[in-house]
């Protein structure tokens, strides 16, 4: 995973070098910019000579190089797309306003504003100004925005004052980025197979019958279970999203090739969650041919696609299998009849109907359905934490 580390111009910038090595030992790839002040307290080589990447220390490239400048110039929006995460340690009072207000006038500042990944600061300052109604309200601002704030430790400061405002620790720094990115290892030694996203059945060589899965509920779970230790099989229908690094990723189309590629790699995975909007029809007789438009009505005959998941159950053996079902009635009703028939021990149930849950929304509200009975409803909380949620419950399954 990539983050990028921003150092701002304070005391403590030296020890963000013990803090990359510290990050770089959790395989996470660091790519430090510094702001013009930060280069007063720690040379910039420093870093590129610890993270083996080119230090971002300015905005523009040298004004005498136009190509580099026009490549410097979008490079923040680069970095920005490519970055899990934005640490800022140490974050100066000055950066914080920065961030607070919007202001973008140099790399870090402009790269706060470009990303959507989260944001981590750890400040560190003089006392009075860590106390100042500025910087409180700031970071209310800050925190207000989803910004992680890893409070300074208290203790004897550079200026020779003694309070809060020192650094926080290393390993809290660590730990605190380690959280928002779910960096766990509970799945350490795990193999995952997930299924996401559509299925397409052909009608003829032009058309065909899908839904609107957009597949970000089962790549969230891909993603979240690489992240803590699993080895992921992702067999995924199209869809338009990035393939989690790290993930062994099957491409498929039609239920059959699902199927087929869950088949050949379910037998040796004891974890199988079918987060997949498979089709339960195809049509019967898919024409070889562009079907022509005909003068009256179209019938198309439709038979049932085999069900996986069903499939998987009839010979369970000691597998763990978590299916999903996507209701816009009777939820409970459908979920436990899903649960029942399929041999299933988990069922994730969503309610279409209600805002921020199902296709296409970065959110879900989900109930987990349980074999013993026991049903688990979460908050509308990102498909990246019900991902996590799912996974803690099938841990405890396990
Ligand atoms: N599933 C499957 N193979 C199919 C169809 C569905 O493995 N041919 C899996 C899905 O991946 C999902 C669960 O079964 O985990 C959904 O069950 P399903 O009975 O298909 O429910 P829905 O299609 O959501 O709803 P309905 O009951 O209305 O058919």
């Amino acid at each position: 995973m990539k983050i990028a580390l921003g150092v701002t111009g304070g005391v403590a910038a030296y020890k963000a070098a013990e803090l990359v090595r510290r990050l770089e030992q959790e395989k996470l790839d660091v790519q430090v910019v510094m702001t013009r002040s930060a280069q007063e307290f720690i040379a910039p080589l420093t870093f590129a000579a610890l993270t083996g990447n080119k230090v971002i220390t300015e905005m523009f490239g040298s004004l005498d190089a136009a190509p580099a400048n026009v490549e410097s110039a979008i490079e923040h929006i680069a970095v920005a797309g490519r970055i899990d995460l934005l640490l800022v340690a140490p974050a100066t009072a000055d950066i914080l306003a920065h961030f607070a207000s919007g202001i973008a006038d140099d790399f870090l500042t402009t790269l706060y504003l470009a990303t959507k990944a989260p944001v981590v600061v750890a400040p560190a300052m003089n006392v009075n100004m860590w106390e100042h109604p500025a910087t409180r309200e700031n970071l209310e601002r800050l925190r207000a925005r989803g910004v992680q704030v890893v409070e300074p430790d208290e203790g004897y400061l550079a200026c020779g004052m003694t309070g809060a405002g020192r650094l926080a620790s290393t390993e809290a720094i660590v730990q605190r980025v380690s959280a928002v990115l779910g960096l766990r290892h509970d799945l350490d030694g795990q193999t995952i197979l997930v299924t996401a996203g559509p299925t397409r059945e052909d009608v003829d060589p032009v058309r065909f019958l899908t839904n609107r899965s957009s597949g970000k509920m089962g790549y969230a779970l891909a993603e979240a279970a690489i992240r803590r230790g699993a080895h992921v099989v992702l067999i995924s229908g199209p869809t338009d999203l990035p393939v989690p690094e790290g993930a062994d990723w099957v491409p498929v189309r039609t239920t059959e090739e699902m199927r087929h590629a869950v088949r050949e790699r379910a037998s040796d995975r004891k974890i199988v969650i079918m987060a997949a909007a498979v089709s339960d029809y195809r049509p019967a007789a898919p024409q070889a041919q562009k079907m022509k438009r005909g003068g009256g009505r179209l019938v198309l005959e439709l038979e049932p696609t085999p069900d996986i998941l069903a499939e998987l159950g009839r010979e369970k053996g000691s597998r763990l299998l978590v299916g999903f079902a996507a209701e816009t009635e009777h939820v409970r009703e459908n979920a436990r009849g899903k649960l029942a028939r399929k041999h299933a021990d988990m069922i994730v149930a969503n309610d279409l109907t209600q805002p921020g849950a199902g296709f296409d929304s970065d959110t879900n509200i989900v109930t987990l359905f349980l074999r013993d009975g026991r049903e688990i409803p979460l908050p509308r909380l990102s498909k990246f934490e019900v991902a996590n949620r799912i996974l803690d419950q099938i841990l405890a399954l396990a």
